[in-house]
């Protein structure tokens, strides 16, 4: 940002002229985005309890579910309890999601006075219909003036960075994310976050880092993040170096092996045991019962979002059983566990789960059935 952008005065605080706070954008929060590994938002998964455990594991930023504007403004006790921050998450944003530029605008204000977050983020991928038809999520891609009005009004009444999460584009040979990243440069966005597929492409094809560097090239000065299937620490140096981002962020991989903030950090495989490993549930179910509360609405609440997580925990395939590195697009191999503990927890099967859950929280009741919310392959 330029010196005389700088001191350009800023607005908060409800409409009337008369009534404005000026704020100048150098009194602004500023965050340091370089090199960070940066934990994805993930919906119903990254919640508190398992962002405490990736943060321990080593994650820089973290991001909570993401939470319905609309929702929020209405004052929903469980949208607000989306966006609740762990002490130990010192870098942590909030992800808003909507089609309404003006309820959007609002919602940030009130987050910005109301709580104490280092960042908000505009939710620009969102697939699901249900959103899309309405226009938020990735609709926003196409709804650029829409956009403009939303960021520009947003950056205007916040006093901390303003980020944006996006996709290649709506369609799979129609990229449009560097067209708008150049125009985000002007509307004072302190980063965007590129998730290198399009919302039709789901995750049946890989991310597509080369646009992606193109994109950290239309983007500079303003920092570009990186996003799709890194899942070891080869994966992640090899698309930092190549594609010249700022930093990297994780989704899956960390669903599927939190310990890879770590493995990052320390350059190096983790060949994880089986009780290391379960040692990070125990860690997840206290949390979790400190979250949602250790009565039986809370023991069973835990319990669920525990299985949401077991279904991608099974995915992991240790190192030493492997010859070459697990990739987070190929399905694993038959194979079976060091010991029997290894070998419960590789089960494609949710009655193996739930046994799982049950080692840590007791029986289920009567009639408990599991199904998983996401479906979102790792190897398609
Ligand atoms: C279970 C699940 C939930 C997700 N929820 C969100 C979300 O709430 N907001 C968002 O921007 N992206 C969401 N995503 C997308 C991820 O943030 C990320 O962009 C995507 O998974 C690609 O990164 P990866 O290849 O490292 O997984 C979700 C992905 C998964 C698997």
């Amino acid at each position: 940002m330029s010196v005389e952008e700088s001191e350009k005065t800023k607005a908060i605080g409800p409409a009337p002229e008369e009534d404005l706070i000026k704020l100048t954008s150098r009194e602004k929060k500023k965050i340091d985005w370089r090199d960070k590994l940066y934990l994805a938002p993930l919906t119903t998964l990254g919640n508190l309890p398992f962002r405490r455990i990736c943060k321990r594991l080593g994650a820089d930023i973290t991001c909570g579910e993401m939470a319905l504007s609309v929702n929020l403004l209405q004052g929903s006790a469980s949208e607000w309890a989306l966006v609740k921050r762990h002490e130990s998450e010192d870098v942590y944003g909030i992800q808003l999601c909507g089609s309404n530029a003006e309820a959007m605008i609002k919602c940030a204000e009130l987050l910005d006075r109301e709580i104490g977050v280092d960042f908000i983020d505009i939710n620009m991928g969102c697939p699901i219909d249900l959103v899309y038809k309405q226009g938020g999520g990735s609709a926003l891609m196409r709804r650029q003036s829409c956009l403009e009005h939303m960021v520009r009004g947003m950056t205007k009444v916040m006093s901390i960075p303003l980020t944006l999460k996006m996709r290649t584009g709506v369609y799979r040979d129609a990229s449009v994310a560097h067209s708008i990243i150049e125009k985000a440069k002007l509307w004072d966005v302190s980063m965007v976050t590129l998730h290198g597929r399009s919302k039709e492409q789901r995750y049946l094809k890989l991310a597509d880092w080369k646009y992606i560097k193109e994109c950290a090239v239309v983007a500079d000065p303003m920092p570009l993040y990186g996003n799709g299937d890194i899942f070891t620490y080869e994966d992640y140096k090899y698309q930092k170096e190549n594609s010249g981002v700022a930093g990297v962020m994780i989704g899956r991989g960390a669903l599927i092996k939190p310990w890879i903030f770590k493995e990052i950090k320390e350059e190096k495989h983790w060949d994880i045991t089986s009780s290391e490993r379960f040692d990070i549930l125990k860690e997840y179910v206290n949390y979790g019962l400190e979250h949602w509360g250790s009565d039986n609405e809370g023991i069973e609440k835990t319990r669920r979002f525990l299985l949401e997580w077991l279904s991608f925990l099974h995915r992991y395939i240790p190192v030493g059983v492997l010859e070459q590195t697990q990739k987070i697009n190929q399905r694993p191999p038959l194979y079976r566990g060091r010991d029997h503990l290894e070998t419960l927890m590789i089960s494609k099967s949710a009655k193996d789960w739930i046994k799982i859950s049950e080692m840590l929280l007791g029986p289920t009741p009567p009639d408990f059935e599991f199904l998983p919310k996401h479906k979102a392959n790792a190897y398609g």
